[in-house]
């Protein structure tokens, strides 16, 4: 496979790589041009990633297209955002269909207007038994909205009694959040150079390395895609422990004394 001599090593891929695709409205503003041509130029990086990462054989890809917050946006940017949904699942769906993605979405779909919630199903049903890739659209998506309503289920089943309070762990929290059975993103990518994490996986990204670029999301890049994976590469992922040389010499000390 072409990686364009990045040297990655492919025992050790994300499994899972989570972006925040930003800067839409800056690349556009850069060239003179309205915000909206900039969410239909990332439209088009969505797809060139998408493809990347099936190439690549990662897993489950997830990406934040629009959040709980940016209903505050005015309409006619809110409005060109819900139709470029549809446009795009419209020219898209039949080929990542045949590509075997699965198509879940993460976040509350249902309040979106109708002609998104029927283009949406299609997909969701279209591809849910496709086991090639997984590709979350996280949409009207809110960390804080997602764990409130897992919160509230949960309350409501443990008062049914149907789940005992005591058994309540963090795998069993865990399936009651938009990502249920998807493992949790090792890599989060976030474009456009902000530091934060606006209302994203918050419980999900615990231990996700973060990969931040000032590279806008209409200019993000395969390449940028193959650097971002060889840095993940490089990081020493302890998970609170320590690393496997730390723990070796440990081991040898404790021996020795
Ligand atoms: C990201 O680009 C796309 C969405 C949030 C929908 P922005 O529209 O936020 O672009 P900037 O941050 O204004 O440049
Ligand atoms: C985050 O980008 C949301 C998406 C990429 C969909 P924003 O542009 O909404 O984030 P803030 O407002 O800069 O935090
Ligand atoms: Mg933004």
């Amino acid at each position: 496979m072409d990686i364009n001599n990045k040297d990655l090593q492919f025992n050790n891929m994300p499994q899972h790589i989570a972006i925040i695709m930003d800067g839409n409205g800056r690349w556009a503003k850069k060239r003179l041009l309205p915000r909206t041509m900039g969410h239909r130029e990332g439209m088009k990086s969505i797809k060139r990633i998408v493809k990347a990462c099936m190439e690549l054989e990662v897993q489950v890809l997830t990406v934040y297209a629009f959040s709980t917050e940016n209903w505050r946006r005015p309409q006619n940017e809110v409005d060109y955002l819900m139709d470029l949904l549809i446009e795009f699942l419209r020219k898209e769906l039949q080929e990542m269909h045949e590509n075997g993605i699965c198509i879940k979405i993460l976040g509350d779909y249902k309040s979106l207007p109708r002609k998104c919630v029927d283009g949406i199903e299609e997909a969701l049903h279209l591809t849910s038994g496709n086991q090639k890739m997984t590709f979350n659209l996280a949409i009207n998506y809110g960390s804080r909205t997602e764990i409130l309503q897992a919160v509230k289920k949960l309350g409501q089943e443990i008062r049914d009694s149907r789940i005992d309070i005591d058994n309540l762990t963090e795998e069993v929290f865990s399936s009651y959040l938009y990502t249920d059975s998807i493992p949790d993103p090792d890599l989060l990518i976030r474009t456009a150079g902000e530091l934060r994490l606006s209302n994203f996986l918050l419980w999900q990204i615990a231990y996700t390395e973060l990969w931040i670029t000032d590279v806008t999301w209409p200019e993000f890049t395969r390449d940028h895609l193959l650097q971002a994976i060889g840095e993940y590469q490089q990081r020493d992922r302890r998970f609170g422990g320590l690393s496997h040389q730390k723990q070796e010499g440990q081991n040898v000390k404790s021996k020795n004394t």
